[in-house]
């Protein structure tokens, strides 16, 4: 073991790192120190990696009151590829095996050709998938995951609204809330009206001509993936007993609890949210905010729907390695349809 940490630190590797935090933090190539697995974790060849939002949220700062990562900082925090080495208490892991995975929330860093993540958070490559269509799924798969079914509760015959379809979070939402039975209603621009439909969405509204909020009723749940004007205009939506599940804020101190932040940050969330929380409450609705967790077992049932072709990846662009910089450039315009993936 002392061998082969002493044959990790010998070995550097290259990472798309910031220096600094800002808007105008440049995402720039360095040559970094090859991460060492802890015993509980593996290391990670990368294949291929995909790019969330959180990521240019981290660059500006955005992120800082709920982790503060030490600079300079690589991002990325989607990735597949093979298993190089592991912790000594891995069982469930070998060299070779292919996987992927939604790296763990304080230690990001899959811009780069290595990275370390517990074993716990790693699920094996569905096997009929590449590994940039692998690398496309865990975070936004796992988020819709953990706010339609764990949180939202949604089911067969339920009614779910999600705004933005044609995104990330959205494209991959349409196809497990359709996989367990709920009505969708999406909405999105006239020029993806036929992509949503293609994922299975039941109803889709061109958000440049018509108000969601004057067509839709009585829906169960609401999957907030856009907050401001949207997420206040979701409570119109809903029928009694309804929930929001929001995925953009504002946090709320349960989640600040959860998530065991300090006595400022729960008071500044109770603040945030407590004037959503009360509409909510005068109406008969829920309110949930989620900050979506990692997890092995849950990425093995999405691997499982995936190989069996009830959920496919929705993949916009593939940018090779040496372009991750314009890659993270395009996501930021917001118009991806699908996921952006870096590719080695
Ligand atoms: N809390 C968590 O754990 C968590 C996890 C994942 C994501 N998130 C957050 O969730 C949000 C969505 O993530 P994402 O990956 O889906 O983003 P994304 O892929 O960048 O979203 C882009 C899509 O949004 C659509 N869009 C833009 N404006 C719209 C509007 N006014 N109405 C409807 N659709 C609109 C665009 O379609 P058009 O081009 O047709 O407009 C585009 O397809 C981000 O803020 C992200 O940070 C949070």
């Amino acid at each position: 073991m002392y061998r082969a940490r002493l044959r990790c630190y010998a070995f550097g590797m290259k990472a798309w790192a910031i220096k600094n935090y800002g808007k105008n933090s440049k995402l720039e190539l360095l040559e970094l120190a090859r991460p060492v697995p802890e015993a509980d974790e593996v290391l990670i060849k990368i294949k291929a990696a995909s790019l969330n939002p959180v990521d240019f949220k981290i660059k500006e700062g955005g992120l800082r009151r709920i982790i503060n990562y030490p600079l300079p900082l690589i991002l990325g925090n989607d990735c597949a590829g093979t298993v190089e080495a592991t912790g000594k208490d891995v069982t469930g892991f070998t060299a070779g095996d292919e996987v992927y995975c939604r790296v763990d929330k304080h230690k990001i860093g899959t811009l780069a050709e290595y990275v370390t993540v517990r074993a716990s958070s790693v699920a094996r490559k569905p096997r009929t998938l590449s590994f940039e269509e692998a690398a496309s799924i865990p975070l936004v798969g796992l988020t819709s995951w953990q706010a339609l079914l764990t949180v939202g509760k949604l089911s067969a015959g339920k009614k779910v609204f999600i705004p933005a379809g044609s995104g990330g979070v959205g494209s991959i939402a349409i196809q497990i809330a359709k996989h367990v039975g709920a009505y969708v209603a999406t909405n999105t621009s006239g020029r993806n009206l036929q992509f949503v439909q293609g994922l299975g969405a039941d109803q889709v509204i061109d958000y440049t001509k018509e108000d969601f909020s004057q067509t839709l009723r009585d829906f169960d749940l609401v999957f907030d993936t856009m907050g401001g004007e949207t997420q206040r205009k979701s409570l119109e939506v809903l029928g009694p007993g309804g929930v929001i599940v929001s995925i953009v804020g504002p946090p709320t101190p349960e989640f600040a609890a959860e998530e065991g932040l300090g006595p400022l940050v729960k008071l500044g969330a109770f603040f945030l949210s407590d004037r959503l929380r009360r509409r909510c409450r005068r109406r008969g609705l829920g309110y949930h905010f989620l900050f979506m967790r990692p997890s092995g077992e849950e990425l093995e049932e999405l691997g499982a729907l995936l190989d069996q072709g009830k959920l496919r990846p929705v993949v916009d662009r593939i940018y090779p390695f040496s372009k991750a910089d314009e890659a993270l450039s395009y996501l930021e315009l917001g118009r991806a349809r699908g996921k952006i993936v870096v590719s080695w």
